[in-house]
């Protein structure tokens, strides 16, 4: 009788377990094709409820990333000491104000600027290439790489950010761990509601947005990731161009089947 009871429950946990995972996998799925581009444009300042835990939250998502290779030295000194290959400078949305201004005091005519007043956050988030061993670059000592900042023109006619980075297979898997981070940090903000944009920049890759930001010229921008508001009052909002273009998995994989 004992062991009958054993066995029931046993079952009965394995079949608890199994619901709790389908239901997992039904949540992980639904986030992964609800994440979206949605790009909010404002003409005045919104105001943000979006807390700065909430922030930490999303971007301790891609602390969890898969990452292989280190970064360079050249990147790490004093309290700057992560081996990660990427690193992150993190806007909250009264900073993002105020960058806003600087850059419509510059005269940006872009729309950045109604990004930035949209904006609940901005993640700059950087990649960190490995020192150059070519001497293919402009303005940059080959050997010395892109720690080099004496060439910087911060009308963007030279900028650092366009310039060109070994193709090594180890900056390929630097770009490819900081880009996995990105998504993991979308996808915890898709989870909690927040809106998304990946841009590549524009604006914000100009060597003088990097010094006002205090990012180093040698990193490279990967991208620069908007959180915005649930609330679109104020706002008008612009999906990704890709969105519906991308067709079935069909269309891209290939089994390969030896026979
Ligand atoms: C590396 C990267 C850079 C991007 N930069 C831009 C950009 O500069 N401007 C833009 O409109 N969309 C940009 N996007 C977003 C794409 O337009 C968007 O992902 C695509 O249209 C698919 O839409 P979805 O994100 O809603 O699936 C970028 C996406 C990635 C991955």
């Amino acid at each position: 009788m004992a062991e009958e009871s054993k066995n029931r429950e046993s079952r009965d946990r394995e079949s608890r377990n199994r619901e709790s995972t389908i239901r997992e996998i039904d949540t992980v799925d639904k986030i992964i094709r609800q994440r979206c581009t949605s790009k909010y444009l404002a003409d005045e300042p919104l105001n943000s409820k979006l807390s700065r835990a909430t922030i930490e939250e999303v971007i301790e998502a891609a602390n969890f990333g898969p990452v292989h290779l280190t970064a360079s030295k050249v990147h790490r000194s004093g309290e700057d000491d992560s081996i990660l290959p990427w690193r992150f400078y993190v806007l909250q949305a009264g900073d993002c104000r105020s960058l806003r201004d600087l850059l419509i005091s510059r005269g940006d005519g872009s729309k950045v600027p109604n990004m930035l007043a949209a904006a609940s956050a901005l993640i700059q988030v950087t990649w960190l290439p490995n020192p150059l061993e070519t001497n293919s670059q402009i303005g940059v000592d080959p050997g010395v790489g892109a720690d080099t900042e004496t060439h910087i023109e911060v009308d963007g006619s030279s900028n650092l950010q366009d310039r060109l980075y070994d193709a090594t297979i180890e900056n390929m898997e630097h770009i490819a761990a900081a880009s996995a981070a990105v998504q993991n940090m979308l996808l915890a903000a898709t989870v909690r509601g927040i809106p998304t944009y990946w841009s590549s920049g524009g604006a914000l890759r100009k060597a003088d947005v990097f010094s006002w930001l205090e990012i180093p010229q040698r990193e490279m921008l990967l991208g620069s990731v908007f959180l915005f508001p649930e609330d679109e009052t104020g706002a008008r909002v612009v999906p990704g161009k890709l969105r519906d273009k991308r067709g079935g998995t069909e269309n891209w994989v290939k089994w390969v089947e030896f026979l």
